[in-house]
């Protein structure tokens, strides 16, 4: 690979794809992140593609948990290769990336990588050569993240345009939310960071949520100078029986049960993403 990494943030003429003008650079690579584990960060990466894909884009997912990928059994899919093989040359990108059903590309990790659980400066130039390889051939790269603020988790975040966390209203994953917008802001000087509260159990949970972690945050991490990092409420998505029954399936919830609240919940996330992030207006 001989792309220059660093290519996804240089900005060129905005392209015009399936009727959405898109900004060449801002919003191009989203990271699906959360505090902790297990809320739906790769339920909502892989409907999330399917819905952009269904709006016209080309999404490619990546699987950035490395180490602990599952992107694969959500998606029913069996890589022959995965990233361990383009970063150990055993073959090219292009033999790796696979398409899904919901129609979009993904790049999967492949799991129990001890190898890549630990950010080696092998690790760190390999993904920075792959996400600069990959993002000129795509309208948006969702980065579906393992959970926390291990190095590797960091690392993926700060290739990252946009950083989409996901919290659920329970109070162990809001702590670990505000301590990976808390190490987000302070390490990597963010600015803004977007949220989706997933398991919602009530409508207007996610917009609670997102004041009652903004007052926090401009007390301590603004030093009561104001807001240091703005949280971005994108919208909220409710407990939905049919969320565990697709994953059991392993299709995804937009094919599974497409009219489903969460399903159409996913749409209406893709829908402000969209509007808010890719489109070409939002980045004057
Ligand atoms: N809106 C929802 N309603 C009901 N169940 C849900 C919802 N979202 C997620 N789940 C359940 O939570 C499980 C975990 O989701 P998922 O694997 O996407 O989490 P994750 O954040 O990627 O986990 P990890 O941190 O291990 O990578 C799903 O398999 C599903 O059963
Ligand atoms: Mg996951």
């Amino acid at each position: 690979m001989t792309t220059n990494a660093t290519s996804h943030s240089e900005p060129t003429s905005a392209t015009a794809v399936g009727g959405v003008v898109l900004h060449p650079s801002k919003g191009k690579v989203i990271a699906i992140t959360s505090g902790k584990g297990g809320v739906g960060k790769t339920f909502l990466s892989a409907n999330l593609a399917a819905a952009l894909t269904r709006r016209g884009l080309r999404v490619l997912v990546l699987d950035a948990d490395l180490g602990l990928a599952n992107l694969d059994v959500v998606l029913n899919l069996y890589p022959k290769l995965t990233l361990h093989d383009v970063f150990t040359g055993r073959c090219t990108l292009d033999e790796a990336i696979v398409k899904a059903p919901g129609g979009f590309s993904v790049l999967l990790a492949g799991s129990g990588m001890v190898e890549y659980s630990r950010l080696t400066p092998e690790v760190r130039e390999d993904f920075l050569r792959l996400v600069g390889e990959v993002v000129p051939r795509y309208d948006v790269v969702l980065l579906d993240t393992g959970a926390g603020i291990s190095d590797v988790v960091l690392f993926a975040l700060s290739l990252a345009s946009e950083v989409l966390l996901v919290a659920t209203p329970e109070p162990t994953s809001l702590t670990d939310a505000y301590a990976t917008i808390k190490v987000l802001a302070t390490q990597q000087r963010r600015r803004l960071i977007r949220l989706v509260v997933n398991q919602a159990a009530r409508p207007g949970d996610g917009r609670a949520i997102t004041q009652q972690l903004q007052t926090v945050l401009n007390r301590f991490v603004g030093g009561g100078q104001g807001a240091a990092v703005r949280l971005v409420h994108v919208g909220d998505i409710p407990v939905d029986p049919a969320v565990k029954e697709a994953v059991m399936r392993r299709q995804l919830l937009l094919v599974h049960t497409p009219g489903c609240p969460a399903a159409l919940a996913v749409g209406q996330i893709a829908g402000r993403l969209v509007d808010t992030v890719l489109r070409a207006h939002d980045a004057a």
